[in-house]
């Protein structure tokens, strides 16, 4: 009988070589930034107790549908979830740790939401962030966002733009949350039926509809801005002026609302103009203030972002930028023998720090050399029945005009090293 031919579940991905490099290339401009910023790597669980994730907001999407949830084997069992995001994380382990303020940390995973697959939007995607816990200093909002500014400069991305907004503190949102439910409900007759039911729940999430019909109440609906306290006012003009001393390039957009309910204040978005409008964030965060109490840790302000790195690859394949695939390997080892040589001349310059790899299964002379051009290394070290009889090996420059030569096979490491340092033998 055949056997079943699995895929991959819906919604996600097998990242294959070389995108998979690529992705690799692209956390790594983000950790080298971070590192230089001051951040330092937090690598938190996959799963956390589902309480950690109900704090994003009981009328959450996120929450409420999109939460890959399971019962662990305990007795009694317990209730767990895949991550959707690492926020809440971060901050379960700033409560149980209590790192000395300020924690700066950076991070890069997979996450999971239970969402209707499409171009852009996936089940298990992949994010890289910082979080800055433990000061509402607006320099240290300045600091998070510019380095999401620069990190999309340094991928050479040069449609992405930021927006940012206030959502206020706790003194300005009842006012506003009512003005908006008020003035929502005064025009229900002009909103979507999906709206209408945000409306009941959570009426700041309706400025989030993409949906046509809901567009002009959207646009006439009342703003934060007018209802920021003295101190949020404050606050989010220090962050503007801090942008502005970097000549780092964003809109404010008043009506900007996140997908997650534990922001305050400072809230910002990363658009890629290059892709479709319904997926083109890129990144996304804010301030969270109130989070680290929430689960069950001192008062601590924090903000930080989280960017999407599968949309943000897709952006720059549409705007031409970031390529950086991986290094070729720089040796390849060709045995004609009987494969044993490989094994240890493979390892010995593999030890020394080089790229190196080989092919399989006593392949024709021809056959390899083939391989050895694929691959793209500079040098060939090709090893016969009288090379290995002689211990020695013949070192082949594989670039345009190169030659070749016999070294000893002790020689070797230091022959292919000249060779690759030095220039076209
Ligand atoms: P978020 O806006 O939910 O924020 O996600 C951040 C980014 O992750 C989005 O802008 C998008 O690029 C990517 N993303 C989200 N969902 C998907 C998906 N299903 N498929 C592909 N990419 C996706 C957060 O996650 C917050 N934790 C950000 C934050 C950090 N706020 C404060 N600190």
């Amino acid at each position: 009988m055949a056997q079943p031919l699995f895929r991959a579940p819906a919604g996600t991905r097998d990242i294959l070589p070389p995108a998979s490099a690529r992705r690799r290339g692209l956390v790594r401009v983000f950790a080298d930034l971070a590192d230089r910023s001051g951040f330092s790597l937090l690598e938190s669980p996959i799963f956390e107790e589902l309480g950690v994730f109900q704090r994003l907001g009981a009328n959450n999407d996120v929450v409420t549908k999109e939460l890959f949830e399971f019962f662990d084997k305990g007795d009694p069992p317990r209730h767990l979830a895949l991550r959707p995001e690492l926020t809440a994380g971060v901050c379960r382990a700033f409560a149980e740790h209590r790192p000395t303020p300020p924690w700066k940390i950076w991070y890069s995973g997979p996450q999971f939401r239970y969402e209707r697959p499409q171009a852009g939007r996936y089940r298990q995607f992949e994010q890289v962030g910082v979080e800055t816990l433990g000061t509402d200093d607006p320099h240290a909002d300045v600091e998070v966002v510019g380095l999401g500014v620069r990190f999309y400069e340094a991928l050479g991305m040069r449609q992405v733009r930021l927006l940012i907004n206030s959502l206020g503190d706790s003194e300005s949102r009842p006012a506003y949350n009512a003005a908006l439910a008020a003035y929502l409900q005064d025009r229900r007759g002009e909103l979507s039926e999906q709206s209408l039911v945000t409306l009941e729940r959570n009426p700041l999430r309706v400025l989030d509809s993409k949906r046509e019909q809901d567009q002009p109440v959207i646009a006439e609906a009342p703003v934060m801005a007018d209802f920021l306290s003295g101190a949020s006012a404050e606050h989010f003009a220090a962050v503007r002026a801090g942008l502005d001393s970097l000549d780092a390039v964003y809109e404010v957009s008043p009506r900007l609302v996140r997908g997650l309910d534990y922001y305050t204040r400072t809230t910002f978005e990363f658009v890629a103009d290059a892709l479709d409008t319904a997926q083109n964030a890129v990144g996304g965060g804010g301030r969270y203030d109130g989070l680290v109490e929430e689960l069950g840790g001192p008062p601590t302000p924090g903000i930080g972002f989280a960017l999407g790195v599968d949309r943000i690859l897709l952006a720059c394949d549409a705007e031409d930028a970031f390529s950086g695939t991986a290094p070729p390997v720089e040796v390849f080892v060709v045995d004609v023998a009987d494969g044993r040589s490989a094994v240890v001349l493979c390892d010995r310059l593999r030890q020394a720090g080089l790229g190196v790899d080989r092919a399989f299964d006593g392949r024709s002379m021809k056959a390899q050399m083939k391989r050895a051009d694929r691959s793209g290394a500079t040098v060939a070290v090709i090893v016969g029945p009288d090379e290995q009889a002689a211990g020695t090996a013949t070192v082949r420059d594989m670039r345009p005009g190169g030659g070749q030569r016999q070294v000893a096979a002790d020689d070797l490491v230091a022959a292919v090293t000249e060779l690759l340092t030095g220039g076209v033998q």
